[in-house]
């Protein structure tokens, strides 16, 4: 038997105890120890009974992600799950913390399942770009009904033990220790002479409601929903199959569509993402005994739309916290507009009344700086400026108590001038939350030449705390996201230049899967913001290097974007479909003439290739620089701060799955025609060089 799993005889009934750390996940050796677990039981006569547990913190989180993409190793999980499932003596699987997709599959293939109350189950192959291929599409349908189960699949997301019970997913809840809850239920169950009940026998949740409808409206919802996705279609497809084949034909099905899910590149994109989220948590020179500072209160100053959203973050994580405004009106506005947020969420069904009563009552709104004495972290939210910045830092560096976190949000400033107006730099720590920052994963955090390793480790553990993707990045104009971004917005500024319409670009990368268009985007935002920022590059960068001149002349004309009804786009009152700016045409016609371009149609390939790869390129730079700790931090900015689609899995990732080679090639291209933005990274060209990746490259190795 595998040293992952133990088989122990208690009277009649056999013990099988898996023992995987950390999440007992379906590896190799623990599918080949489960699966001689079970035989061994089935060949002991005097065994009538089993009862399956796991050590540790949870029951079965799943497949082994590290194995997909190599050569499958036997028995696969389907092998196992058909040999519990046909054993001829009753099983029980216990369930604690998570029992997630194949871990999941492993307790429908047993006869019971009891749950810990504060247990979930779920199967979240989907947002791996997978199905539950271990039988979970054709056993939880017959348990559960086929509405529950596509909800369960095509989401994602876990239920409570509770529910899974309602829907006789579970049979039984527990609380106490597993191996004697298991152990008392299995002697119930001889008692009682209830024996082998397998669910892929079950018809239950297949009866009694009208499947291809339901089947139907989930499909439509899919396509319209989430258009370029590979997976959730086979979901359904493995779903309806269910519906309609018996058992072991199902049962084939879905092993098809697993292995066409498994071979695609959105699988293999959305698996990188998923460990870039727990890389990203990991820095390098933090040494392991560095303890975060407790937080147990926050503070933010500025009512903006960007400091409410913060405190709307604090609260909404249970931290209470005091917002500062200047005035009393402005204090006041700055309230309204956090009651007016979660009245919407209400009135959306996402947030119930007393949550909302329980969130606001976190929130202290203060205009005095003196009542910041006692807080553990401030956040400053204020306007982008040095100098106010410096009032602000001045004031909280003679008003916090010692020990106290002072963050920015600053998006964009030198964090080291910030830190520099305290006396202690070592406190200081950027905090770039993305607006609107309530609904925004992506928190930067940005560290100081003199940050501290405690404050740095705190202001992660914060951002594990608000459930924010917390990225490391280093002091630079923009840090990581906004940098890139520069890059990204001036190419599509020249394509326009060059003959495109904001339509055709928008559209382009859209199409690729930017969640919108760069030009819908910056109307959104204002292109007066963007403004300042650019007047600041012109002032600090090269004189040789050539800017586009659209967002210039739309803001002399005073079309700011949606504010003011016009930009790129033209919008209805009240309304925010892009319409065609009929002005827009003669000063694109105007723009072009002036730099002695002739306006041409382009190609889609050639816009997505020349805005997406200057985010490459310029995210190699930041590499190399050291911004960034690594490649997958810079997806994982781009994945949860800018749209870009999850089953690329980020620009680096995806520059990686293109081969640097040719990523190479074309902005090799894209320099002799287009000049010195485009000077290929040095780094880039080292990896295609040596025919290396970016995820492979570490810093360290660098060499
Ligand atoms: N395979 C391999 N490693 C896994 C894993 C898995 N299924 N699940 C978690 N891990 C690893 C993580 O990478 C991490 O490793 P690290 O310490 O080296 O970074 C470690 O386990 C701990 O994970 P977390 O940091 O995520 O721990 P948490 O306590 O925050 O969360 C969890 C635990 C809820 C189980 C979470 O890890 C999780 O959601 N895991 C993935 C579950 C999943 O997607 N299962 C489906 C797999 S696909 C499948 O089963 C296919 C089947 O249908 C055939």
């Amino acid at each position: 038997m595998s040293e992952l799993v133990r088989l122990q005889r208690r009277d009649e009934i056999a013990l099988i105890i898996a023992d995987n750390p950390p999440v007992n996940a379906l590896g190799q050796a623990l599918r080949q120890g489960l699966l001689q677990a079970f035989q061994a039981a089935e060949a002991d006569s005097r065994v009538r009974a089993v009862v399956l547990v796991c050590e540790g913190s949870t029951f079965f989180a799943g497949a082994d992600i590290k194995e997909f993409g190599k050569p499958p190793v036997a028995p696969s999980l389907p092998e196992v799950i058909d040999v519990i499932e046909g054993c001829s003596k009753p099983s029980v699987a216990v369930i604690h913390g998570t029992a997630l997709g194949g871990g999941l599959e492993v307790a429908l293939g047993c006869h019971y399942r009891i749950a810990r109350a504060d247990a979930r189950v779920g199967l979240p192959e989907v947002k791996l770009g997978l199905l539950p291929g271990a039988g979970g599409t054709q056993r939880l349908p017959r348990l559960a009904g086929v509405a529950k189960a596509l909800e369960m699949i095509l989401g994602g997301a876990p239920v409570e033990a509770g529910e899974a019970c309602e829907y006789h997913i579970v049979d039984e809840l527990f609380e106490g220790d597993l191996t004697d809850a298991g152990l008392a239920y299995a002697r119930r169950l001889l008692q009682e002479g209830r024996g082998v009940r397998r669910s892929g026998e079950q018809t239950r949740g297949l009866e009694g409601t009208d499947n291809a409808a339901l089947i139907a409206a989930r499909h439509a919802e899919v396509v319209k929903r989430s258009p370029g996705l590979f997976s959730p279609l086979r979901c359904i497809a493995a779903v309806e199959a269910a519906t309609r084949l018996p058992l072991a034909e199902g049962l084939e099905r879905e092993r098809e569509l697993f292995l066409e899910c498994l071979n695609s590149p959105q699988r293999a994109a959305l698996v990188h993402t998923f460990f870039a989220e727990r890389q990203a948590a990991k820095i390098a020179d933090l040494p392991v005994d560095t303890r975060p500072r407790e937080i147990r209160t926050a503070a933010v100053i500025g009512g903006g739309a960007m400091g409410v959203g913060i405190a709307l973050c604090f609260a909404n994580a249970g931290v209470p916290v005091k917002l500062l405004e200047v005035g009393d009106e402005a204090l006041q506005r700055a309230l309204q507009r956090a009651r007016d947020t979660y009245a919407t969420s209400v009135k959306r069904g996402s947030l119930s009344e007393a949550a909302m009563v329980q969130r606001l009552a976190l929130i202290e709104g203060i205009t005095d700086y003196a009542a910041l004495a006692d807080v553990d972290l401030v956040v400053e939210a204020v306007f982008e400026d040095m100098a106010v910045k410096q009032q602000v830092f001045e004031r909280l560096d003679a008003v916090c108590k010692p020990g106290a976190i002072l963050a920015s949000n600053t998006s964009s400033l030198d964090l080291n001038a910030i830190a520099a107006f305290t006396r202690h730099p070592e406190d200081v720590v950027g905090l770039h939350f993305f607006s609107p920052a309530n609904v925004m994963r992506l928190l930067e955090v940005v560290r100081g030449a003199r940050t501290s390793h405690e404050v740095l480790a705190s202001a992660m553990a914060i951002g594990r705390k608000l459930k924010k993707v917390a990225v490391v990045v280093g002091v630079c104009d923009g840090f990581v996201g906004n940098r890139m971004l520069f890059q990204y917005g001036r190419e599509a500024e020249f394509l326009l230049e060059e003959g495109a319409t904001p339509q055709q670009v928008d559209a382009a990368l859209r199409n690729f899967g930017m969640a919108m268009g760069p030009f819908a985007v910056r109307d959104l935002a204002g292109l007066d913001i963007g403004q300042a920022i650019r007047k600041r590059q012109r002032a600090i960068l090269p004189a040789h290097l050539e800017f586009p001149t659209v967002a210039d002349r739309l803001c002399a004309a005073g079309m700011l974007g949606q504010k003011t009804g016009v930009g790129y786009y033209r919008y209805e009152p009240g309304n925010r479909t892009p319409l065609e700016n009929p002005e827009l045409a003669p000063m694109l016609a105007a723009a072009s003439r002036e730099k002695g371009i002739e306006r041409r149609e382009l190609e889609e390939r050639y816009i997505v290739e020349r805005t997406i790869y200057s985010l490459v390129n310029e995210g190699a730079k930041i590499l190399e620089e050291g911004i960034a700790q690594r490649s997958s931090d810079i997806d994982l900015i781009y994945l949860n701060g800018y749209g870009f689609p999850a089953w690329r899995g980020g620009p680096m990732f995806y520059a990686d799955s293109v081969g640097l080679d040719k990523v190479l090639a074309t902005i090799r291209e894209l320099h002799a025609r287009c000049g010195e933005w485009w000077k290929p990274a040095p780094l880039l060209e080292k990896l295609a060089a040596e025919g290396r990746t970016f995820s492979g490259w570490q810093p360290d190795r660098a060499g």
